[in-house]
Parts: structure tokens; C-alpha cells; sequence
């Protein structure tokens, strides 16, 4: 069923964030905001850096997220600001034809992606202005998702404000499509959790179409997320768009040595559906055909029968031109082992065995040394966190998110949960003045929160 974010009435002096936030709004605008609107971050549970290459993910929203009070002027800007000093204000014109600033990407471009996602799907030649004080308690790049949240927190606000509906599922497609802008190609996940999610349940996310299933998490375990305080803006470095293309350059060399017309082919997924292969098949065939060695550009031009121009044409993004060598091996067998282990952890939480804990902790665990060895996304920090997450108590525990830095989740036995958290803040927190300071917003329990809405005053 294709369902509209939920418009809720809310008694705005009876939530303390929202009292402030529309102190602070009237305080800057002299008038009361028009409407709210909130879009959660996630965590993932399994499915590291699989959904650009088309597999399913296991996502739960945080409670944490991003919320925004808006109002409607005529001056024809967005008027934008943040109740956290270090983001500073921003007047944007509402002009056809937003730019945004690869190179220097500031909180401001975010929301501009996701203004430009509803004028382009719309086509509106002149959008209505709105004035915006935007409040966020995820915290920021730290693998929670902190700016897909404020992207579809600006495409629903761009929504309303326009008097425009759609459905979440269209939502989640146009902020993910819209993020792109910022450069990094973004595989929908995010987006796609904070519109989708519901209280209480985590999702299995698949793509094309796009649709969420509920995956109900075991009794007897808790879901615990630790920062590990190293901070990672996937918009500011290559790393990320990196794993995109040799996950696609993977994808054409698999396609042309099956004989399949692989300059049609963009994902890893792709190659398994036109072979009708199973995962594990996949897997084999990662092995024949490709070797561990990086490969250099001049075999994958050698290989595809292509120019180096076409390689940097139309495999390479931009920011990745400068790359002279590819992992194909290592990428695209984590992506078919991980696609198969966000199956099996969605088979475990459906048929709840006795070892169910056991049997999802050994996925998370099998999770993180995929991402650690083969995909190369973890960093020494989050492979300690991980570590003494284990040691604490933990059943499994994992990178979360694009790594290189952020946050680990882990999974603990309910029972065990205090002990859990005291040890780790000993170990990982206390020893570091830094990391101490940061302990209170870097190690918390989480439960699966709700969607994106809108939050009208009752
Ligand atoms: C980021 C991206 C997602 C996904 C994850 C890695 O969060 O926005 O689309 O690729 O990294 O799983």
C-alpha cells in the first residue's frame, strides 16, 4: 500500500524539543511556525554497502533525528537556520535552478538536495518561500545518518509547504535520487528507512521496487549503538564512491567473461539475475573470474575492450579519476556474501529458533570482518570499539553505516545490557578526556523508532 507520511496533531508545549524549537522560531521569525516536520536517522542492523549494487538491507530508525519548524513567506528564499551555533544561517533563493557545491559541502546543500527533489518532480517554476529553524540531536557523521535525515526532512517541509503529496515510497526514491547531488552515490538505504520505518520493528529494505517488510528482532536482546569518535563526512573524501565503482567495474568484467551484454549491466545484482544464479554461485564465480591482486586501469580497459576515456567517462564518478587502482576481487565478494547474510538474518528473526541471539550475533560478527578485510570500510578505532564490544558482552557487533570511523551496534543480551555498557565506557570511553566528553551522545541503547512526519500544532 502506497501510504502518505503521517500528518500528526501534537500538543507542542507538552515536548520539551519542540517547545524550544518553536521558542527559538518565533524568537528569530517573530511569528509561530506553520508546521514541523521530522525525518529519523537509522542504524543498520546487516547489509553494509550492498544497496547500491541492488541487495536488500536490515535497517531500524533511531529514535534520534532531525526536526525542523517551517512557515511560509512570500519573500521567495528559504530562510534557514539551526539551533546549533556551529551551523550558521542561510538564505537560499528558491530559483529554477538550484546549485549545489560539490566541492564545499556545508549542512545548507543538504536541505537545497532535497528543496531540488520535489521542484524537480514537480516542475515547479517558482517554489513557495519558507522560512526554517532545523534542530538535530543524531549525531553527525557517525554512520547514523544525520544528513539523509535532513535531506528528507527538507523534501517533506518542500512537499508541504508546496502543497504537494506523495506517497513515502516516492519520497524515499526522490531524496535518495536528490542526496546524489552532494556527489557521493548513495545507494536509497537511508532514505528509504526514514520515511519506511515503523515503531517497534526493524525493515528489511528491497529495492526496485522499493518496499519495506517488518523484521521482528528476537526478545532477550538489545540493540546497543557505540560512536567510536572517529568522524567520517562521506561528502568530503573519495573512500565512498570509490567502493561504488569497483563495485560496478566488478559488475562488467563478471557480466563479460558469462558472455552477458555487460555494457547494459551497473550493479552486482544485475549479474545474478541475468545469470539466475544463487549467492553462493555468485560467490563461486567472483573466485574463477577475478583475481586478488588490484587490477590496474590499463587490464580493466584491456578486459572491457574500451578506451581509458570511456573508463573515465562512464565507469568513474568524479571524484574518482584519480584512482589508478581497483579492488575487484575483495568488493564484489563481500557484496554477494553480505546479500546472502542479510537473508539469512532476516530467516533467523522469521522462524525464531532457540539459538536465534547466537545465530544473529555470528552474522554480525561474520558482518564486520567482511567489511574490515574484503571491503576495507572499517578503521583501527572501530575495529577496537568492535572488539570490546565482544569482550563486554556483546553476542555480535559491527560497523554500521559507511564506516571509516562512526559508529558500531552491537547486540547484547538484555540481562546483560548495564554490565555492557559499563564496560565498554571503561575500556573505550574513560581512558580518552575526548572520548569521555563525547560518552554521553556516543553510547546508548536503541530501540526501532518511527518514520518520517509531519507535526501539526494541536
Ligand atoms: C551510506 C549510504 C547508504 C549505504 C551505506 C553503507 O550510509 O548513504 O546508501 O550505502 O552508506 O551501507
Amino acid at each position: 500500500m502506497a501510504s502518505n507520511p503521517p500528518k500528526i496533531q501534537t500538543m507542542i508545549s507538552a515536548n520539551e524539543r519542540l517547545q524550544n524549537l518553536r521558542n527559538t522560531f518565533e524568537t528569530k521569525y517573530g511569528e509561530p511556525p506553520r508546521f514541523y516536520v521530522c525525518a529519523p536517522g537509522r542504524v543498520n542492523l546487516i547489509g553494509e554497502h550492498i544497496d547500491y549494487c541492488g541487495y536488500s538491507v536490515l535497517p531500524m530508525a533511531i529514535e534520534q533525528s532531525i526536526l525542523a519548524a517551517v512557515s511560509i513567506n512570500d519573500s521567495g528564499t528559504i530562510e534557514l537556520a539551526n539551533t546549533n551555533p556551529q551551523y550558521k544561517d542561510f538564505t537560499l533563493p528558491c530559483s529554477k535552478d538550484i546549485a549545489i557545491d560539490k566541492e564545499n559541502p556545508k549542512w545548507n546543500y543538504y536541505f537545497l538536495c532535497g528543496v531540488k527533489g520535489i521542484q524537480e518532480k514537480f516542475g515547479i517554476a517558482q517554489l513557495a518561500g519558507m522560512s526554517c529553524v532545523v534542530d538535530g540531536t543524531i549525531p553527525p557523521s557517525s554512520g547514523l545518518s544525520s544528513s539523509s535525515a535532513l535531506v528528507c526532512c527538507a523534501g517533506l517541509a518542500t512537499m508541504e509547504a508546496n502543497h504537494k503529496s506523495l506517497s513515502k515510497v516516492e519520497l524515499a526514491e526522490i531524496c535518495a535520487r536528490s542526496e546524489r547531488y552532494i556527489g557521493t552515490e548513495g545507494g536509497g538505504m537511508d532514505q528509504s528507512i526514514s520515511f519506511l520505518a515503523e515503531k517497534g520493528t526493524a525493515k528489511l529494505i528491497e529495492f526496485q521496487p522499493l518496499r519495506a517488510t517488518d523484521v521482528k528482532l528476537p526478545d532477550g536482546a538489545m540493540f546497543v549503538i557505540s560512536n567510536c569518535c572517529v568522524e567520517m563526512n562521506k561528502a568530503a573524501s573519495s573512500h565512498y564512491n570509490i567502493r561504488v565503482v569497483e563495485c560496478r567495474i566488478a559488475t562488467k568484467m563478471l557480466a563479460r567473461a558469462r558472455g552477458l551484454d555487460w555494457s547494459k549491466l551497473l550493479k552486482l545484482v544485475q549479474v545474478q539475475v541475468e545469470l539466475k544464479a544463487s549467492l553462493q554461485e555468485m560467490l563461486t564465480l567472483v573466485d574463477e573470474v577475478l583475481h586478488p591482486e588490484p587490477y590496474s586501469r590499463e587490464e580493466i580497459c584491456r578486459v572491457l575492450g574500451i578506451t581509458s576515456e570511456q573508463l573515465c567517462a562512464g565507469l568513474l564518478s568524479a571524484n574518482t579519476q584519480h584512482v589508478t587502482h581497483f579492488k575487484l576481487h575483495q568488493r564484489a565478494k563481500h557484496v554477494y556474501g553480505e546479500a546472502a547474510r542479510v537473508l539469512q538474518f532476516k530467516s533467523v528473526c522469521d522462524s525464531t529458533p532457540a539459538e536465534s541471539v547466537q545465530l544473529l550475533g555470528d552474522l554480525m560478527n561474520q558482518s564486520h570482518t567482511s567489511c574490515r578485510d574484503l571491503y576495507e570500510c572499517s578503521c583501527p578505532e572501530l575495529d577496537q570499539l568492535v572488539d570490546i564490544c565482544l569482550k563486554s558482552g556483546a553476542v555480535g557487533s559491527r560497523l554500521t553505516g559507511a564506516g571509516w570511523g562512526g559508529c558500531a551496534v552491537s547486540m547484547v543480551p538484555s540481562e546483560k545490557v548495564e554490565s555492557f555498557l559499563q564496560a565498554v565506557s571503561e575500556a573505550y570511553y574513560q581512558p580518552d578526556p575526548r572520548r569521555a566528553a563525547m560518552e554521553k551522545q556516543s553510547l546508548f541503547v536503541t530501540k526501532p523508532g518511527g518514520g518520517a512526519a509531519v507535526l501539526l500544532e494541536h
